[in-house]
């Protein structure tokens, strides 16, 4: 692993790169002015509770029952250990809850995961993934932004590193799943991915090396060409031949068909294009966020919470509040990069369906008892897996949207 962060800026115009962000404090005058204080501490009380009931732990994917349970024991794995794509969400929520109240314990859990990532990486347990980029952006990079711990962002690079061996040469795409000896996932990649390129300008802003920043450009650019349909839906996945790197086709893995629009995919697309367009500069990623926002504003039931696929625009097939999350908080990054009438069609449509998820997807709406943050997400309809329960992820953009929209001046972790 790399040893030690360099004395540079912070790109983000933090100033030097160990002084710790200020955390946002959550103050009566701002719950004064914020229509969604009283979610926001309704959302912080519940990761307190959750903190006391998992410890060191990490709960599982989704809630069952409107219950999460631990991460359940795998091959090498006891129960609560940190594997799979989603434990970093856990982490994230907690660093957005010390943001907002300043209270030590947050930052306690927070920093005790820390160390659990840095082994993870470490000894390489269950990193064969792109999903590095959620992982370690929310459980290493966010620390190392509030408090400019050294272990964090050594784990850190070195998860850019691991992510950075998948890298596909010559379709110059980072394959999403699996082995990299594995010939049905060469040369594929996924939408999701675009949230686990912020790892990589991260790290290419940290080191100086630029191998990182060219990947996020290539990787971005290949998937603003094929994965946003003509249409302006998007695949799911999308795979390139890994011998000539020529576009082979998009399928789906948890959309209702290869050609329909997965929603959370889409969500994926307005906010990983929009964080990607600033990255890198590359005005094609910005047309792209605004194709997919427009085309996931209008495929919107009447409450703006999208079915689980954009091909279902009323009946009973059920929601996924998690794209909803997502595309709130990409709807919020999106609106202050485009002219001032999509900026405000942006803004109106994040805060709209903000208020529809407080209102209607929340336990407190609901009446019932859960430890989820936001209800009724779907993980994979397809799979039959966490389907109107409540998802560590759709949890985590929750919780960062109402940040967004309550904290003056928080800086995003990606
Ligand atoms: N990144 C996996 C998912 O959104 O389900």
């Amino acid at each position: 692993m790399p040893t030690s962060p360099p004395q540079t800026s912070d790109a983000r115009g933090g100033g030097d790169c160990l002084s710790p962000s200020p955390v946002q404090r959550w103050t009566g005058e701002a719950s004064l002015i914020c229509e969604f204080a009283s979610a926001l501490d309704d959302t912080v009380a519940t990761v307190r509770s959750n903190i006391a009931a998992f410890g060191p732990h990490y709960p599982d994917d989704t809630t069952v029952g409107g219950r999460y349970l631990p991460r359940p024991a795998a091959p090498g794995f006891a129960p609560g250990a940190n594997r799979g794509w989603t434990t970093g969400f856990w982490p994230g929520m907690q660093w957005l809850a010390y943001e907002v109240t300043g209270a030590p314990g947050f930052r306690a859990a927070g920093e005790e995961h820390v160390a659990d990532f840095e082994r993870r990486v470490e000894l390489g347990e269950d990193i064969d993934t792109h999903d590095l980029g959620f992982l370690y952006t929310l459980a290493c990079v966010a620390p190392w932004r509030l408090t400019g711990s050294a272990g964090a962002w050594r784990a850190g690079i070195a998860a850019a590193d691991a992510l950075m061996t998948r890298f596909s040469e010559p379709a110059g795409v980072v394959q999403a799943w699996g082995d990299l000896t594995d010939p049905a996932q060469r040369g594929r990649t996924i939408i999701d991915s675009l949230l686990n390129m912020p790892l990589l300008t991260w790290a290419a802003e940290q080191t100086g090396q630029e191998r990182y920043a060219a990947a996020v450009a290539r990787h971005c650019a290949r998937l603003a060409e094929r994965i946003v349909r003509p249409d302006d839906s998007t695949f799911h996945t999308f795979t390139w031949d890994p011998a000539t790197g020529a576009p082979v086709g998009g399928s789906t893995a948890q959309g209702a068909h290869d050609d329909s629009c997965w929603a959370r995919g889409q969500a994926w697309g307005v906010l990983g294009f929009a964080l990607n367009a600033q990255a890198t500069g590359d005005a094609r990623l910005l047309r792209a966020a605004e194709r997919c926002a427009d085309y996931l504003l209008a495929h919107l039931p009447a409450d703006g919470v999208p079915y689980w696929d954009l091909v279902f625009t009323s009946g009973d097939e059920p929601r996924d509040s998690s794209a909803a999350a997502i595309a709130v908080c990409g709807l919020h990054e999106l609106a202050p990069l485009v002219n001032a009438e999509r900026s405000e069609r942006y803004s109106s449509a994040a805060r709209d369906i903000l208020r529809s998820l407080v209102k209607g997807y929340t336990p407190g709406a609901d009446g019932v008892r859960s430890d989820a943050l936001l209800l009724h997400s779907v993980y994979s309809a397809p799979g039959g897996v966490g389907v109107d329960e409540g998802s560590l992820w759709g949890d985590y953009f929750y919780l960062e949207a109402l940040v967004r929209h309550c904290v003056t001046g928080w800086r995003r972790y990606w």
